[in-house]
């Protein structure tokens, strides 16, 4: 947009430097406590690690979910199509306060689940992936990132959609979650009701979750063994959801 100027003006051209107009995009961030390292043992026995998702592991995630939104069935291509996005808004800064966990076996990629900071009263769920299917392990990947949004964070509610049946089953049935009125309150993922959980529904119930539905726990006191086994990340060879 162009105007005249309604006072004379001895500079008729100002300059900025890129990284004055950085802070003006970036959201200033939240002071936000880390997510421990942690672990469980699945039902079939597998030891899953979780930690939060590093700089350098960008690539090979971005590389990884470029195959995975090939895939056309179970809603894989669009929650894959948008966990790039939200990978690639985390790596580029155009997302605000987001976290991102991995969950590893032996050091390969087998599960995701992410979300951001909406306020320090709410987060926001944004995504959960397994790409080794059949062993409830989204269902620890969505239990991970609540527990550290309403325990480690301390957020007042967690708010989530799901764009599948699977993850509605998951955590929309299972964790029998209550809506907020639709359509005055619409989540940010595409618009859809918002599912959430508050502290007391958390505390007195779905703490409990886990241990209840899928018979593990998660640990937060990693032996040295486990962190070895998974200290290089690794993408599967094969996309075989
Ligand atoms: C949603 C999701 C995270 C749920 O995690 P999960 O329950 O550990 O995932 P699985 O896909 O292994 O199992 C879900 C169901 O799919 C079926 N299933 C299991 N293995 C399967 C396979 N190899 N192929 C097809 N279906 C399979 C089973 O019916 C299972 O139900 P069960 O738990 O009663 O056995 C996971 O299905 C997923 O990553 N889906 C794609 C991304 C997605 O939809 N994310 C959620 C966005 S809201």
């Amino acid at each position: 947009m162009r105007l005249e100027p309604p006072c004379k003006v001895t500079e008729e051209k100002l300059t900025f430097d890129i990284q004055e107009i950085e802070p003006l995009l970036q959201a200033p961030p939240m002071a936000m406590k880390p997510w421990p390292e942690a672990m469980c043992t699945l039902k079939d026995g597998r030891v899953l690690y979780i930690r939060e998702a590093k700089p350098e592991d960008v690539p090979l995630m971005l590389e990884y979910m470029e195959r995975v939104m090939k895939v056309d069935h179970d809603f894989y291509d669009i929650v894959g199509a948008r966990i790039y996005a939200e990978i690639l808004g985390w790596h580029r800064k155009r997302l605000k306060d987001p976290f991102q966990l991995v969950g590893l076996i032996d050091g390969e990629w087998a599960g995701f689940a992410n979300g951001r900071m909406f306020s320090k009263d709410i987060g926001i769920s944004l995504h959960t992936m397994t790409f080794a299917r059949g062993g409830r392990l989204g269902w620890v990947m969505y239990y991970a990132k609540t527990y550290y949004v309403l325990d480690i964070l301390g957020a007042q509610e967690w708010w989530s959609t799901f764009e599948s049946h699977n993850g509605w089953k998951m955590a929309g049935l299972e964790m029998a979650q209550p809506m907020k009125p639709w359509p005055q309150m619409q989540h940010e993922l595409g618009g859809a009701p918002i599912y959430y959980l508050n502290q007391k529904y958390w505390q007195k119930v779905i703490r409990n979750f886990l241990r209840t539905m899928i018979g593990t726990e998660l640990t937060f006191d990693v032996p040295e063994e486990v962190k070895k086994k998974n200290a290089t990340f690794r993408i599967p060879k094969e996309v075989v959801v």
